[in-house]
């Protein structure tokens, strides 16, 4: 299975996952400070800023696209609890 890594800037940890992991799931673990609310792509809490390897995630889906559209998102910013790796190297850090 393809491997990627995440680089949470704000602790200056990074994390070797699975393809699939969402990045919710790992920013929990290491203690980011990237947090949530619902992790269903409905409340907006989990929203962060993707600083790099944009093209290393899952694109937003339709849902996902209204919540960040409805929360000021700016440009790279994503929903933590929906945005899964694809591979390669990520770096994020919490808006
Ligand atoms: S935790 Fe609610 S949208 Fe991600």
């Amino acid at each position: 299975m393809a491997k990627a890594s995440v680089f949470f800037e704000d602790i200056k940890v990074t994390v070797n996952v699975p393809a699939g992991t969402r990045i919710i799931e790992i920013s929990e673990k290491v203690g980011s400070a990237i947090t949530y609310g619902c992790r269903e792509g409905d409340c907006g809490t989990c929203m962060m800023k993707v600083t790099d390897g944009w093209n290393n995630l899952t694109e937003p889906s339709v849902l996902e696209d209204k919540i960040l559209r409805d929360n000021f998102a700016g440009k790279h910013n994503r929903l933590a609890c929906q945005a899964q790796v694809l591979g390669g190297a990520i770096s994020v850090r919490p808006v």
